[in-house]
């Protein structure tokens, strides 16, 4: 059921059981990939991979893990595919973004279950994660490829780091907005559940959508 009464007043239901599940396979699978990867890009950061088992094992693991990753985030498209379309509420609300930078959500207009940043940054570790894994799979096996087409090899060195950035950048905002910018998002990704004053505040028109007020 979507409303419900609990101890502390009336909440609805904003991720299910399977969503929060499979967000944080995404979120466990991406974190290890990010720290075995950091640990093959600069000998710095090699010691990461010691503390994660030994440079083979991470090596081992690392790619295995990421297509885990990328099968989560696939699992994500089938289940929120409908709620992650950019729509004309979304780009009237970007129109509108000086207001949230201000701080005068009041001012803005009503989206519906994610705003468009919140959209953005699924479609980045989409189409980022589509990349690290096509790129991944040449340096998985290497010895596949002839040494005539060795281009192929350095392309794949160059994309797989240029996609990796650009998700890590967006896992950082995401990370920061989750925790700390946006008081009751971490708590609806573990327990499930919103209040509908959070609802209302953040997200108008789902909350109309799904109470029917
Ligand atoms: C430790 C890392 C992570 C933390 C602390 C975290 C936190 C959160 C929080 C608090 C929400 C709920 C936001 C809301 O409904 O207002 C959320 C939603 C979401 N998370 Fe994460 N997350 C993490 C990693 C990831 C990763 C690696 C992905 C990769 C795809 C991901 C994808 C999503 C998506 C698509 C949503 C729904 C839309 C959105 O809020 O952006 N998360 N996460």
């Amino acid at each position: 059921m979507t409303l419900h009464r609990a101890a502390g007043g009336l909440r609805i239901l904003r991720y299910t059981l399977p969503e929060r599940t499979i967000h944080w396979l995404a979120a466990l699978t991406y974190c290890y990939v990010l720290l075995t990867g950091l640990a093959f890009y600069t000998p710095h950061l090699y010691w990461l991979a010691t503390l994660l088992g030994g440079p083979p094992t991470s090596r081992f693991w690392h790619p295995w893990i990421g297509l885990l990753f990328f099968l989560a985030v696939l699992w994500m498209l089938r289940t929120w595919i409908a709620d992650m379309r950019i729509t004309s509420v979304d780009r009237a609300w970007g129109r509108a973004i000086d207001h949230y930078i201000r701080n005068e959500d009041e001012a803005l207009p009503p989206v519906d279950r994610f705003n468009l940043g919140q959209k953005y940054f699924f479609w980045v570790m989409l189409w980022g994660g589509a990349l690290l894994l096509i790129s991944g799979a040449v340096l998985w096996f290497p010895e596949r490829i002839p040494w005539g087409l060795r281009g192929i090899r350095y392309a794949a060195i160059l994309l797989h780091v240029a996609a990796a950035l650009l998700t890590i950048g967006a896992f950082i905002i995401h990370v920061y907005m989750g925790t700390a910018m946006v008081r009751g998002g971490f708590t609806s990704i573990i327990r499930g559940e919103v209040s509908p004053a959070w609802a209302k505040a953040h997200h108008r028109l789902w909350y109309e959508r799904v109470t029917g007020r």
